[in-house]
């Protein structure tokens, strides 16, 4: 997170404004108690999904709340740290050197602000069961963290931090204890913000709106960038969510320029960054399309170095947070996508055509046909997904959508039109196949001034995460059931309205879920961007969704001071948890020289260094027991 501020609203329909009695009496109705009607016809449902029932409890000892300069892990568990911003990928890379960066060493090593973590097989005979590709996203860059010359920005330094965006993909070898690089591995890649050409397709691909001076035929981008967090493909791709595109932006719109509304909905041009001072395409004054060309879900094969990324039209641009992958009963491709904004929308794109489990090539353009749908949480407990279609309900030429790439590229404005949801910042929506539910991490809204059903409370600053059940577990459903899973914040104070089971212990709670995680044993995860609000760092919870104990959450890792959690990702056998510290040392006016902390280095040359780090258990055995 850059900070709290840079997420306020960009959605100008508040109904966040309207004052009806009905939603005064809609705060009053418990959820809880209301869903109980509902429940017989859900526990149809539930039946019909296999194997919701064998869930094991969680059994491990909580860690306890606080801030300090380290990571903690409860006891009987390990933490090592697999790979760091600036280690070498390639044979050739440059060592670390952080007071005299370069583009071209960066370029070789590891990005800065690891986000999403995706793993996957070493493909083919090479895999002796002791191998793994993993994908990292590398979100954005802390300017200020990063360079001993902060306050001169250069070419240089912004050319730098374009190759510190994106993603590696990093081949990692288990050595009996715990995963390690495979440095100059024939699959180690980086994936950036420039200098890694990709092709964009599905309905906006070679559209006038996403043309430029560098590419007159709107069909190759220079790069990636803002990848929060993700997906894994069942075939094994990796999909990187672009996320604050507008920040990297500056520079005024030429008067009455076409794209102003569109831009403006983006909160584009942000002017976090100077980019745009040495590098004409992040100023909007020069390349006044380029900002349509960011904001859409990467497609990128870690099997194939060589292939080129695919930027997925389809599945609509807006700040991507996530994008997690389940396949329907049907065999249908479910991916399910938060809009992580204040007042935004949760998104779900069903593919048109079955994915092929046995031939991963019969997969490589499934991803560009099919429907993106949008969330409408009601107050009846009911989800219904609205098809965001050119030429259906409102999205037609009277209001501006000439064709699907306009539905596409302002998806956030079809979804307005709609009558979608706006909600408390949705960010990770992760699935659980075996349970037919998705889980939608809310991090928080300050902001808000009206309730709805499913995001109930005013200047919401804790989060919440709501529960999607499918019926009888059919991801590609178009009509679904909400339920509150747990509303962030400490249960022992009333003016809050926490809401977790009432065994969560006094370290149990927590505040601002960002992403989700479902063990190989079915069992929920939850990281946090935000917690130190709430006076301890962020961590990463294992909650119950099952039961009795339904809502139970339990503190199992605890952040270096400044830094959120990202990625967590657990390995096939459930024995590996790795986790992505992003952002350490920062908050508090930290700069270089005055970071909060130097995790993981610990050495007073070297700043903090965003690191995934791998938990396992000291026997060996399962993560959470
Ligand atoms: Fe990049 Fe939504 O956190
Ligand atoms: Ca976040
Ligand atoms: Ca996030
Ligand atoms: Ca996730």
């Amino acid at each position: 997170m850059i900070d709290d501020s840079e997420f306020t609203a960009s959605n100008p329909r508040p109904d966040l404004e309207t004052s009806a009695f009905d939603q005064v009496v809609e705060r009053r109705l418990s959820r809880r108690g209301f869903l109980a009607s509902a429940t017989a016809t859900l526990a149809v449902a539930a039946c019909a999904t296999p194997r919701a029932s064998e869930t094991r409890a969680f059994d491990f000892a909580e860690i306890t709340r606080g801030t300090d300069e380290t990571i903690h892990v409860p006891a009987g568990y390990r933490a090592d740290n697999v790979v760091k911003w600036g280690e070498a990928l390639f044979a050739d890379s440059p060592a670390f050197n952080p007071a005299g960066q370069t583009a071209a060493a960066q370029r070789q090593q590891f990005g800065y602000n690891n986000d999403f973590i995706g793993v996957t097989p070493v493909p083919g005979a090479e895999n002796d069961g002791n191998r793994l590709l993993m994908c990292v996203n590398h979100e954005y860059t802390s300017t200020r963290l990063m360079f001993p010359d902060h306050d001169t920005p250069s070419l240089e330094q912004a050319r730098v931090e374009l190759a510190a965006h994106g993603g590696s993909v990093v081949e990692l070898k288990f050595d009996g204890s715990t995963w390690q690089p495979v440095v100059g591995s024939r699959f180690n890649r980086r994936i950036m913000a420039d200098g890694t050409p990709m092709t964009v397709t599905g309905p906006a691909a070679g559209h006038d709106r996403l043309k430029t001076s560098a590419d007159p035929e709107g069909l190759t981008v220079a790069g990636t960038m803002n990848n929060c967090a993700g997906g894994m493909t069942p075939w094994g791709t990796y999909l990187m969510a672009e996320e604050n595109i507008n920040g990297n932006f500056m520079g005024k719109l030429p008067e009455g320029h076409p794209e102003a509304d569109n831009h403006k909905r983006m909160g584009v041009p942000g002017g976090w960054y100077r980019w745009g001072r040495f590098i004409d395409r992040f100023d909007v004054a020069k390349e006044p399309n380029e900002p349509n060309r960011f904001g859409w879900i990467v497609e990128v094969d870690p099997a194939n170095p060589s292939a080129k990324p695919k930027k997925r039209t389809a599945l609509g641009r807006f700040k991507h947070e996530g994008a997690e992958t389940v396949i329907a009963p049907d065999g249908r491709l479910v991916i399910y996508m938060g809009d992580d904004q204040q007042f935004e929308y949760v998104y779900k794109f069903v593919s048109q055509d079955r994915v092929n489990r046995r031939n991963a090539a019969a997969n490589a353009d499934l991803l560009d046909n099919g429907t993106l749908h949008v969330a409408r949480f009601d107050e009846d407990g009911s989800v219904t997904w609205m098809r965001l279609v050119h030429g259906e309900g409102p999205l037609t030429e009277a209001n501006g959508f000439a064709s699907q790439a306009d539905v596409v590229i302002e998806a956030r404005r079809a979804a307005d039109l709609l009558g979608a949801t706006p909600m408390d910042r949705p960010e990770d929506v992760q699935p659980s196949e075996r349970k037919g539910r998705a889980y939608v991490m809310l991090t928080n809204n300050t902001r808000r001034k009206e309730g709805n059903a499913a995001n109930p409370r005013l200047k919401n600053s804790y989060g919440h995460v709501i529960e999607i059940i499918e019926p009888a577990g059919d991801f590609a459903a178009t009509s679904s059931q909400w339920e509150f899973l747990v509303k962030g914040g400490d249960p022992a104070d009333p003016s809050v309205g926490a809401d977790f089971h009432p065994a969560t212990s006094a370290e149990g709670w927590f505040t601002c879920p960002d992403n989700g995680a479902v063990d190989p044993s079915g069992r929920l995860w939850v990281s946090t961007d935000g917690n130190p609000k709430s006076g301890s760092a962020d961590g990463l919870w294992a909650v119950e969704t099952e039961g009795a104990d339904r809502g139970l959450s339990r503190a199992f890792f605890r952040a270096p001071e400044g830094a959120e959690v990202c990625g967590p990702r657990f390995s096939a056998d459930g024995r590996t948890l790795f986790i992505a510290v992003q952002h350490p040392g920062d908050g508090r006016g930290a700069t270089y020289d005055n970071p909060t902390t130097r995790w993981p280095d610990f050495k007073p040359t070297t700043p903090p260094r965003p690191t995934v780090i791998a938990i396992r258990r000291e026997d060996g055995g399962p993560i959470g027991g």
